[in-house]
């Protein structure tokens, strides 16, 4: 039974993670962020949550901009790399041949392998507790048509979305996804 306890719980998972991008004065970084969301759809805004001490954190704001992607449960096994290493430490694109292009509107990298890619310029920064909250104005959005149905729904036959669930574990949601009915 549901019971109050005094330790904290921050029920944010199963979720997708976003794979944040950014670069700057040569350096370029990638990293997985569990706590994102969309914030406005006209314009379109998005909000990423990163940890003041995470590496990616100097370079967003000093370039002022940012990519976020999702990946397919094929590549699920790079949001754990690029989740539990520094780029302090390595170039993770290289260590874990993780390919990119170039940002059409912001001098971001855009995974190649990502079905959703937003490039995003950095419109505000808030603090909150251990982890700043930073909003961006997507200024390109890329979708890899081919693994969505006509409705806008993702085709479970042609991609597979991986949910975080915590603990270095993760679900598959796949065509064997037992869809609820249709609510009104
Ligand atoms: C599934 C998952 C979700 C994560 N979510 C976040 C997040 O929302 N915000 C954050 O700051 N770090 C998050 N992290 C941790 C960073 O990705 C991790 O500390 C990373 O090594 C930072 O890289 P960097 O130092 O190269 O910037 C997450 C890690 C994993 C594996």
């Amino acid at each position: 039974m549901r019971k109050p306890t005094d330790q904290p719980v921050i029920h944010s998972y199963p979720g997708m993670v976003a794979i944040v991008t950014a670069r700057w004065n040569e350096k370029q970084n990638v990293m997985a962020a569990g706590w994102h969301s969309a914030l406005s759809m006209e314009p379109p805004i998005y909000g990423i949550a990163v940890a003041k001490e995470r590496y990616i954190h100097s370079l967003i704001l000093h370039s002022g901009a940012f990519g976020v992607h999702f990946l397919p449960a094929e590549r699920s096994e790079w949001i754990q790399r690029v989740g539990r290493t520094t780029g302090r430490e390595l170039d993770k694109f290289s260590t874990f041949g993780i390919e990119y292009e170039n940002g059409l509107t912001v001098d971001v990298p855009i995974l190649t392998e990502a079905y959703i890619a937003y490039e995003c310029r950095l419109i505000d920064v808030r603090s909150y507790g251990d982890h700043d909250w930073f909003v961006g104005q997507i200024t390109q959005f890329y979708r890899d048509d081919e693994r969505f149905l006509e409705n806008g729904l993702p085709d479970f036959n042609r991609l597979e979305i991986p949910l975080y669930l915590g603990r270095s574990e993760y679900a598959v949601l796949d065509a064997t996804v037992r869809r609820k009915r249709h609510f009104w």
